[in-house]
């Protein structure tokens, strides 16, 4: 049975659950050899709270979309931090995360909200593609198209992702073995903040129809933005995120900001309870890697620049001799030849 193939590690880590969950189930089984057409499937997610599991029997058809989603998580947020001294390259260790994306970090924020975000994102495209069979293209936006266009084609399926996408990320944030209850608040803020940053994603998209691209006749349609674009916006956010702290406000325990400024948390702002390290030295405790070893870039000015990068360490630089196409040249019909050209880089490494 193919399903027997398929490596899934036991968690350690009870703290991360949910999109946590979906995230670390879309790394452990590889989600394309899943056939996702019995609910024992569901079974292969461990650690899925009961109302997951439920989610899961009843839904199956939108796992794949969920597991693509988890998958592209963890590229997205790897490639989005890669300047970065935490480059999230601890997401690889799915399931079992490191402390820092299985405690309140600012870390986690970032992830936690991208993998809301991506998962909304992965259905609302999924039934605009034809994929669901219990969705199809949103609806119609109710604003009044402009005089050069008219509503068509199928947009995204925003309504319908967000529901979804909502209820898996969310469910078991409910559960109470998902770490503490500030915990809790913090990664459904962060989730709603990852969905909200998806939402005013939503753009106007447009074909152009009529004689020979003339463009006299428009159709548009409401199209989201690549996740790619919409981590770019959560990295900001995560760079100004507001440390916060879980105290009584009224009859209430709430998470209020900590620094003096008496404010209700903002629904643009991603919020962390734990500092995270530099991340400059290795430190499994805290979970940092250090920045030994990377590369760094000579003339930036920004995170990836050497001082910043190495911490102020220093660095090493070595030539590297790369091998790339050249002259290429286009030969009637069809095909390219192109000569092999050695050309020599300078690299820095930190120390
Ligand atoms: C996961 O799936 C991809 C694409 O189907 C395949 O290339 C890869 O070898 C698979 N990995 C594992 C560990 O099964
Ligand atoms: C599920 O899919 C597999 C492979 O596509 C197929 O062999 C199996 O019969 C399907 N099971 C059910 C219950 O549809
Ligand atoms: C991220 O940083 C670690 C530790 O310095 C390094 O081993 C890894 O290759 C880096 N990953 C990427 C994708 O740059
Ligand atoms: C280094 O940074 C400069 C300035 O930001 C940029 O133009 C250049 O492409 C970067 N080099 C590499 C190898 O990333």
């Amino acid at each position: 049975c193919y399903l027997t193939k398929l490596t899934f590690m036991p968690w350690f880590s009870s703290l991360v659950y949910t999109v946590g969950h979906g995230l670390k189930w879309g790394l452990a089984l590889n989600g394309s050899r899943v056939g996702w057409n019995q609910t024992q499937h569901c079974k292969l997610l461990e650690g899925l709270v009961p109302d997951q599991l439920q989610l899961c029997r009843r839904n199956l058809e939108l796992m794949p979309s969920i597991v693509q989603a988890a998958q592209e998580t963890k590229s997205v947020c790897q490639k989005t931090f890669s300047d970065m001294r935490w480059n999230c390259s601890s997401i690889r260790l799915a399931p079992a995360f490191g402390p820092d994306l299985s405690k309140g970090t600012r870390e986690s924020a970032f992830v936690y909200a991208l993998a809301a975000a991506t998962v909304s994102h992965s259905i609302a495209q999924a039934c605009a593609s034809g994929e669901l069979p219990i969705c199809s293209c949103g609806s119609f936006p109710a604003e009044v198209p402009g005089p050069d266009f008219k509503w068509g084609g199928c947009g995204d399926n925003l309504r319908y992702g967000l529901q979804m996408g909502s209820a898996f990320a969310d469910g078991s944030m409910k559960s109470s073995r998902s770490g503490t209850q500030a915990t809790r608040l913090m990664h459904l803020h962060n989730s709603a903040v990852g969905r909200q940053v998806l939402m005013d994603s939503l753009e106007t998209k447009c074909k152009c129809h009529g004689m020979s691209g003339s463009c006299s006749v428009k159709t548009c349609w409401k199209g989201l933005l690549d996740v790619g674009e919409i981590a770019a916006d959560l990295k900001a956010k995560y760079l100004a995120a507001t440390k916060v702290t879980h105290r009584y406000v009224g009859t209430r325990k709430q998470l209020v900001p900590r620094e003096l400024d008496i404010r209700p948390v903002q629904e643009t702002e991603l919020v962390y309870l734990v500092s995270s390290p530099d991340y400059c030295t290795k430190n499994p405790q805290l979970g940092s890697l250090g920045t030994q070893d990377r590369q760094c870039n000579k003339t930036s000015v920004s995170s990836d620049s050497c001082n910043l990068m190495c911490c102020g360490r220093g660095y090493n630089a070595y030539t590297e001799i790369v091998v790339e196409r050249c002259h290429c040249k286009y030969h009637w019909c069809c095909y390219v030849t192109c000569k092999k050209c050695e050309r020599t880089v300078e690299r820095y490494v930190c120390k």
